[in-house]
């Protein structure tokens, strides 16, 4: 898939539910997480640390933990060869005088955008991913033994796809819903262009 374009990428995407039974890796890993690390940050302070979980004891725990409370996660989660905990070890320099002024956790935005990095990476070659928001980190943390100064942000499940990936046009507002140009009620391009 080297030619790929990145607009083909975004296309690609889906949330992916369904595994081959087939392992990810430690060269497949290196390569999605290498797209991480190559992610922006805050005052580029690279707060995110990623923990890849293989073991099929260790997924069922971890999955039990993203059940909690959300418990159709379960079924498939248990089933995922790959579990990545994504966490953040904010900076104390940096995040531990900002986020205080600030009504956002930077922090956690930039775990977000390197988990959205691997996400991408992982569909270039064709494998799955699922972020999982809900989760219970106190039921995570007793799977996986994590510095108490990482916050788990989230789960990423990661496999080959039972079906494989291909472009969709899926379910989403229209540009004119989200988009907005020069203030929050003219929708971009209906507006008249300017001279
Ligand atoms: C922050 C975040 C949390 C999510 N949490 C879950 C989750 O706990 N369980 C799940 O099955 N899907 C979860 N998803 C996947 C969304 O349901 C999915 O992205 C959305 O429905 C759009 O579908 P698509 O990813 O196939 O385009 C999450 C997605 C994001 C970005």
């Amino acid at each position: 898939m080297g030619n790929t374009t990145f607009a083909e990428i975004a296309r690609l995407r889906r949330s992916v539910r369904k595994f081959e039974d087939r392992p990810v890796t430690d060269e497949e890993l290196a390569a999605i997480i290498e797209a991480a690390r190559l992610a922006p940050s805050s005052n580029n302070t690279q707060p995110w640390r990623f923990v890849a979980i293989r073991d099929s004891e260790k997924i069922e725990a971890v999955a039990r933990a993203g059940a909690a409370l959300l418990p159709i996660n379960k079924g498939w989660l248990s089933k995922a060869p790959c579990i990545i905990i994504c966490c953040a070890e904010p900076s104390k320099v940096f995040h531990g005088i900002v986020n205080p002024m600030l009504s956002i956790d930077l922090a956690t935005i930039d775990v977000a955008i390197a988990v959205e990095h691997i996400v991408l990476a992982a569909a270039e070659i064709g494998l799955g991913t699922c972020w999982i928001g809900w989760f219970d980190e106190k039921k995570i943390r007793k799977v996986v033994d994590l510095p108490a100064k990482w916050k788990v942000i989230a789960l990423l499940a990661v496999g080959w796809p039972e079906r494989p990936l291909e472009e969709r046009v899926p379910n989403r507002k229209l540009l004119s819903e989200i988009a907005f140009d020069g203030g929050h009620d003219r929708p971009l391009g209906q507006s008249k262009n300017r001279e």
